[in-house]
């Protein structure tokens, strides 16, 4: 066994942290308040945002679209270097957060950022940045992962840097309250996903990893199960609580990992709009029956471990199926906006970006990615 591991994000939470900020963020910091399309205004967020903030000097930047895109944040970025910002607050989900991860690395890079995304330069510093989550999903509020993408040639990529982490995050459920069904369906699934990403792989000693994802994929099979509790503040700080869990990379330190499904589920989206969670519905069920003598005693040990299904293995996956199809999202790439382009175009977008030989054994071809897009089509 062995790895390193140094999350510093601080979190807060409970309903009514969001007072914190105000000692969280030194006064003499002019900050920027940075947020999406306005949901902030309709759950109390940016009321009790701006209130904490009275004392300090702070500026706005509203419309971060959902998957954040480099040209919305380079207008952010002009608004810091001209007011000379030197602390980023985002208030909303993973588009925000990821958003302002790419610009508070911008605001101190000489050049045009989207290098940190093809790979052409890493992050050497960041403005501070702090975070008020009000979806629970990606887990971004405190790992150290950006997502983001380019309209100009509908790339989305993502990179890894240690000075991406939000020195804190205020995680108050209460902000949850106006999410509709599909986001925090949404949000489930791609918890669930993200917890098999870092488990679903080769078979380890680590008895902690692996008990502390079982633990994580059995609160969502309960919440998934109590579907029709969702609007209670019980089921909503749960989801909250798991899905920050789920990828803050505790469960993945020191074991192989295997972000396919992801890698897999950014294409769609770049090249349909399929929302994040559903590109990654689409995907994973059909990558694990073709990838099943790889990942077969992980699929048997979380079936086991899980569910209490023995020596089954098709119905694992057919139980992980219907979880996400109880919260009302599909497993078929047919039942998607897609057309008849869509293995060519993850084909091309794939070789151009070099993953020809993904998955925690490198055997995730193009093939494989053209069955397994062809098997959720059937
Ligand atoms: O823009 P606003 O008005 O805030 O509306 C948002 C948006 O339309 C809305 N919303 C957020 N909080 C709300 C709310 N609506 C009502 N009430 C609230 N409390 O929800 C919509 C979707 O928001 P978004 O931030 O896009 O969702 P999510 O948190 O799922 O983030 C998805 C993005 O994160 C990336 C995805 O690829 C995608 O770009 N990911 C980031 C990761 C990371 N950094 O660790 C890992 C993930 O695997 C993922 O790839
Ligand atoms: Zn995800």
């Amino acid at each position: 066994m062995e790895f390193s591991y140094h999350n510093p994000t601080a979190i807060e939470f409970g309903q009514g942290k969001i007072a914190a900020i105000s000692s969280l963020i030194a006064i003499d910091k002019k900050v920027l308040l940075v947020y999406g399309g306005g949901s902030i205004k309709k759950n109390g967020a940016y009321e009790q945002t701006v209130k904490a903030l009275q004392n300090h000097t702070f500026f706005e930047f509203s419309g971060v679209e959902p998957n954040p895109s480099i040209e919305t944040m380079n207008k952010a970025l002009e608004i810091v270097k001209k007011e000379g910002i030197d602390f980023i607050l985002a208030v909303g989900g993973g588009s925000v957060i990821d958003g302002c991860k790419y610009l508070a690395a911008a605001a101190l890079y000489d050049g045009d950022a989207w290098d940190f995304l093809d790979g052409k330069a890493e992050v050497q510093a960041a403005l501070p940045l702090g975070v008020v989550l009000t979806l629970a999903a990606t887990g971004s509020e405190s790992n150290n992962l950006t997502v983001v993408s380019k309209k100009e040639t509908g790339e989305k990529r993502l990179y890894f840097s240690n000075h991406s982490y939000p020195q804190f995050a205020i995680l108050d459920s209460s902000f949850m309250s106006t999410l509709s069904d599909r986001q925090l369906a949404n949000g489930l699934v791609d918890a669930f996903v993200h917890t098999s990403e870092q488990y679903l792989t080769n078979v380890n000693t680590t008895l902690v990893n692996d008990g502390y994802a079982e633990t994580l994929y059995r609160g969502l099979t309960k919440l998934a199960a109590k579907w029709d509790e969702r609007s209670t503040p019980l089921w909503q700080e749960n989801l909250m609580h798991i899905a920050n869990q789920a990828l803050n990379f505790q469960i993945g330190a020191g074991v192989v990992q295997d972000w396919s499904t992801h890698l897999i589920g950014h294409e769609l989206t770049a090249f349909y709009g399929l929302d994040h969670a559903r590109s990654l519905a689409v995907v994973q069920p059909h990558l694990l029956r073709i990838m099943m003598e790889e990942k077969g005693e992980k699929i048997a040990q979380m079936g086991k471990n899980v569910f209490g299904i023995e020596n089954d293995n098709e119905a694992v996956i057919a139980k992980i199926e219907s979880i996400y199809q109880s919260v009302g999202i599909t497993t078929k790439l047919s039942d998607c906006k897609i057309d008849d382009k869509v293995i060519a175009n993850v084909h091309s977008a794939f070789t151009s970006h070099g993953y020809t030989a993904i998955g925690e054994n490198g055997t995730i071809t193009l093939d494989t990615v053209a069955q397994i897009l062809t098997d959720s089509m059937k």
